[in-house]
């Protein structure tokens, strides 16, 4: 099972062993890390907008252009902003840092 580390707004830092499968707002949501998730995964909210750490980046890729749009309306959006319910949990994400904005 991989490991993804969500960090809190505060810089607490929580390591979930996560299932392959699974959305990134899906084990967030059901960790009670501060993800809504409002729209279930259907791109049409931004309650599940995540920072991917710098280095992960390019390994967890770019966000699709329904995707991008979704994210111009994200309070506090970065160069590496992805809406969680977008990217899904396989091995190679292993050990992936996910910042949860405050908002
Ligand atoms: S859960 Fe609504 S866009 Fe991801």
């Amino acid at each position: 099972m991989p490991k993804l580390i969500f960090i809190n707004p505060n810089g607490d830092e929580n390591s979930i062993d996560a299932e392959n499968g699974l959305s990134i707002m899906e084990v967030a949501r059901d960790h009670d890390l501060g993800i809504e998730g409002t729209c279930g995964g259907s791109i049409s909210c931004c309650t599940c907008h995540v920072v991917i750490d710098k280095d992960w980046f390019p390994i967890v890729g770019k966000p699709n252009p329904d995707e991008e749009d979704m994210l111009d309306l994200a309070v506090g959006l970065t160069d590496t902003s992805r809406l969680g319910c977008q990217i899904e949990i396989t091995d190679k994400l292993d050990g992936l840092r996910i910042c949860i904005p405050e908002e």
